[in-house]
């Protein structure tokens, strides 16, 4: 199919630079809607996409994509993938891309935020000011320097958060499941249970996995230092919210500020059921660690740029469900893109139908994962239609394309 054929559907208001981009590439048909869709609106929006870009709010369920006909690829313009049936995906050939690190900053900065404000009790005093009283005191305001802070999960933005908080003049010790280097000072905790015990601010930066469900309950609360602040802007799940809503009403804890919950609202103008609406030293905020101007119009360029790149030259590099392969395209070569069940025999096969064929080929590369394999050949422009034609019949084939 012609670039200029390709149909691109972003939905839930991507950043214009995607558009953008895939427009300086020649990607002329971008049709961008600003809301989410669902049901039978989101099945006739696919039916006539190639590929699609999403934010969050749109399910790309396993029933979905079954129905999907033409989908090349699908962009998260975000970090997470959950929202997508990623298994299912993979098993139709479909790479689905995100943007693992463009809004890394953006959280590391509300976290910075939060900790000040939690620490000098800034929300509260705010909100008396603006109701009519002048609460002036130093009692229970303290500063950041000096404080231990404790990370969970030394990754892309715990280590951001990291080489910040030193520069506030906190002392940061780290957990991870991974050795991590540790960046400037920072020291690792023993395990858990010693940064608990040591911090005075504990932050959460672990992905949604079964083993972070519920990894701060009662039993882990109770470990924390009397007066310490949680802060959670990893994932809803991570948190057990009741044991939490305990432990600060029992002043256990001296505060918490949460981004991310067990049940979040789908739409902006539904309320949070959540207890700790209304607690003077909780800090709730709609998921928003990520968003920013600046990482929503990252995002819009890194997402688009490996959607751009994956459709011009079948690079997957950064799939998350894919054997990741970039391969520099030869010279007056078609490449064909063959995706294929994981079973033994089919790069021989291909090459003996070639081989038969008298079909040059002048590039190979293949990656096997688990369940597929993903087969990059270049072969000469005369022999493309032959090639093309072979190797659709080769067994185990789930998806055959070819690039001019
Ligand atoms: P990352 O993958 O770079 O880092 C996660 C780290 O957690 C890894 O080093 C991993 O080894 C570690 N880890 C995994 N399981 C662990 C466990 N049980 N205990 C301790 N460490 C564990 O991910 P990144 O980019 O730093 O993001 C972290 C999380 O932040 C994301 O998975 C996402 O859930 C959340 N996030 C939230 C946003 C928001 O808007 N609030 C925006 C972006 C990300």
């Amino acid at each position: 199919m012609d670039r200029q054929e390709m149909r691109i559907l972003l939905l839930e208001g991507i950043h214009e630079n995607a558009a953008a981009l895939f427009k300086q590439y020649g990607f002329e048909q971008v049709e961008s809607v600003t809301q989410a869709l669902e049901g039978e609106d989101l099945q006739a929006a696919l039916a006539r996409a190639d590929v699609v870009g999403i934010r969050s709010r749109t399910q790309l369920s396993q029933a979905v994509l079954a129905q999907v006909k033409h989908l090349q690829a699908i962009g998260c313009f975000c970090i997470g993938t959950n929202q997508v049936a990623v298994d299912k995906a993979q098993a139709l050939g479909i790479p689905v891309f995100n943007a693992p690190y463009s809004n890394t900053r953006s959280v590391a900065e509300l976290v910075l935020a939060e900790i000040i404000c939690l620490l000098r009790g800034l929300t509260d005093k705010n909100h008396k000011v603006h109701t009519g009283t002048w609460p002036k005191t130093a009692l229970g305001a303290y500063e950041a320097r000096g404080k231990v802070l404790g990370i969970v999960g030394y990754g892309n933005i715990g280590t951001q958060l990291s080489v910040l908080a030193e520069g506030l003049g906190m002392r940061v010790i780290y957990h991870d499941v991974l050795p991590k280097l540790p960046l400037g000072n920072a020291e690792p905790a023993r395990d858990l249970d010693d940064l608990l015990s040591r911090a005075d601010v504990v932050s959460l930066h672990v992905p949604q996995l079964s083993s972070t469900y519920n990894m701060i309950a009662q039993a882990q609360l109770q470990k924390m230092k009397q007066g310490a602040l949680l802060i959670n802007a990893a994932r809803g799940h991570c948190v057990d919210i009741e044991a939490l809503d305990k432990a600060l009403r029992e002043k256990h804890l001296g505060g918490c500020a949460l981004d991310v919950f067990p049940d979040e609202p789908k739409r902006n103008d539904e309320a949070l059921e959540c207890s700790l609406r209304g607690l003077d030293n909780v800090i709730l905020t709609p998921h928003i660690g990520g968003s920013t101007v600046e990482a929503q119009a990252n995002i819009g360029i890194e997402v688009a740029d490996k959607l751009v790149r994956f459709l011009q030259n079948g690079t997957t590099t950064g799939a998350v469900n894919f054997p990741e392969i970039t391969m520099t395209k030869q010279q007056d070569t078609h490449r064909i893109l063959h995706v294929h069940h994981n079973q033994p025999g089919v790069l021989s096969a291909v090459n003996t139908l070639f081989a038969q064929h008298a079909i040059n080929i002048t590039a190979q590369s293949l990656i096997t994962q688990e369940n597929i394999g993903y087969l990059i050949t270049d072969v000469a422009v005369s022999d493309s239609d032959v090639a093309l034609a072979q190797i659709e019949r080769v067994e185990g084939t789930i998806r055959v394309r070819r690039l001019y």
